[in-house]
């Protein structure tokens, strides 16, 4: 929420209520969140920082890992303790579930924890006002319906404030839900079919969020480049199609995307990288495993042949690219063998950056099953020497960046007074001693340093950039 939301006093006079919009998980959540916080500052709601200063929090959650899971349950019996205290003082605290665990668990939330006052799933986080009167009128609530076009058509468009608050880069959700199925996933289950919005909202929002001082798109879905929207003529348009037409806005620098999938990375994406100058040389290219066995239980429905395959692509028509993966250890039936074949796969790509992730059994995949599942020790030393190879690529990477000088788009101030924070094309942070007036601005940089987490460098003259 931002400081300029408007206060409307709520009906019998008392003063405006503070609303809190807290996420975890993935990219698409922390867009959810900001358009709920929007939708709350139009409904009167000013911004809290704290839940101990806000009538109103809204957890928006992730169900990925029972751990991801398991916090939320966590955070709402602290919360449950303050509704109490407040409730001895005769004041309130209304409690809001949303997001994939809402999804998922539904009404079980509200009988797992009693204070919750309303569950609402990530296809109807729209319908939060009305559903909020609601439980006011004394309803248990839990809204978990699929309908996804609705939702992008319903939620009021952001103002300039809310869009200053967005800062340089910020996300924009063109694809949601998934068809894949991996067998480990619940995503296909909290976020439904895959649905495309239509190239028209999008550009829409984009050109709000560019005349609002954004400078970086970073165009998001759970197979982004699964997107097939349709175009004002009603042509189907894949997401080189939106690159494209977004490349022609002047005051836009920079076009990331985020998350793809291996077997949607299609020859157009792929030359996209070659032609299209604002977008980044960066791909987040989830691959889970490199053992072939493993990726068809997966039901990932490729090999790591095909994995391999669209990096040398990529790397030919773009030699600078970045690549980074999500890995999973330990997934049921996993042996050592096949652990060394995702070894031997990061040993071949060399990898800008990784996630790197246990495999935790969901309730309702197939994967959760399966009687061959592997013990946690195993887990451990497979996730340990994994981190190991991928941290070391990532040092390697980073180191390599030194002496170089890259493109930063500056997003923010940086740790101390007199310093200032951006991203290299290739998704480092990196931090320069500079003046406030560089944020949103893309500026050469030499890069004299690499630590563990950033680059440090120096604001180089255009001319000399090489
Ligand atoms: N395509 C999606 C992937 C979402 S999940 C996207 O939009 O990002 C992000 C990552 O979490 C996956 O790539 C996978 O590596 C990991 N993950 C998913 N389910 C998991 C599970 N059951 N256990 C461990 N890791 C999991
Ligand atoms: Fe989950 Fe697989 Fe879909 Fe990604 S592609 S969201 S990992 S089911
Ligand atoms: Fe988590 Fe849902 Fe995203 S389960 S990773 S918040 S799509």
């Amino acid at each position: 929420m931002t400081e300029d939301a408007k206060t409307i006093p709520s009906e019998g006079g008392r003063s405006p209520a503070r609303a809190l919009v807290r996420s975890y998980g993935c990219q698409m959540n922390v867009y959810d969140a900001a358009r709920m916080s929007d939708l709350l500052a139009k409904e009167g709601y000013d911004a809290a920082a704290r839940e101990e200063d806000a009538e109103l929090v809204v957890l928006n959650t992730c169900h990925i890992r029972e751990k991801a899971a398991e916090k939320i349950y966590s955070e709402l019996g602290r919360l449950a303790v303050l509704k109490e205290e407040r409730r001895a003082q005769g004041k309130s605290l209304e409690i809001v579930v949303a997001g994939c665990v809402a999804q998922a668990e539904g009404e079980l939330v509200m009988r797992r924890q009693r204070a919750v006052d309303l569950v609402v799933g990530p296809q109807s986080y729209h319908r939060l006002p009305a559903l909020l009167k609601e439980a006011r009128e004394g309803a248990r609530v839990a809204d978990t319906d699929f309908a996804a076009r609705e939702k992008f058509q319903a939620l009021p468009a952001p103002t300039k404030a809310q869009i200053a608050a967005r800062g340089v880069s910020a996300f924009v959700t063109v694809q949601e839900g998934c068809d894949k199925f991996c067998s480990f996933c619940v995503v296909p289950y909290t976020r439904g079919a895959e649905i495309s919005r239509k190239v028209e909202s999008i550009i829409e929002e984009a050109r709000r969020l560019v005349d609002g001082g954004v400078r970086e798109i970073v165009l998001i879905g759970q197979n982004v480049n699964a997107y097939r929207g349709e175009d004002e003529a009603g042509r189907s348009t894949p997401l080189e199609g939106l690159f494209e037409r977004l490349s022609a806005f002047d005051d836009l620098t920079r076009l990331r995307y985020t998350t793809s999938h291996p077997v949607d990375m299609t020859e157009g994406l792929i030359d996209a990288h070659a032609s299209l100058e604002k977008l980044a040389p960066f791909l987040h290219l989830p691959v889970q495993s490199g053992s072939d066995r493993v990726l068809k239980e997966m039901n990932r429905r490729h090999d790591a042949r095909h994995y391999l395959d669209v990096v040398e692509r990529l790397r030919r028509v773009r030699p600078d690219i970045a690549i980074s993966s999500d890995f999973i250890v330990g997934f049921p039936g996993e042996t050592e063998e096949d652990f060394q074949a995702t070894l031997a796969l990061i040993d071949a790509v060399e990898f800008a950056s990784s996630f790197f992730f246990k495999y935790s059994p969901r309730p309702g995949t197939p994967g959760a099953e399966r009687e061959d599942q592997i013990d946690e020790d195993t887990k451990r030393d497979r996730l340990a020497r994994l981190e190991a190879r991928v941290e070391a690529q990532r040092r390697a990477f980073n180191a390599a960046t030194v002496g170089r000088t890259l493109e930063v788009l500056f997003e923010k101030q940086g740790r101390h007074d007199g310093q200032i924070a951006g991203k290299s094309p290739y998704m480092q942070a990196v931090h320069v001693d500079g003046d406030e007036g560089e944020i949103g601005r893309l500026r050469p940089v030499k890069i004299v340093a690499a630590g563990p987490n950033s680059l440090s460098g120096e604001i180089v003259e255009a001319r000399e950039f090489a």
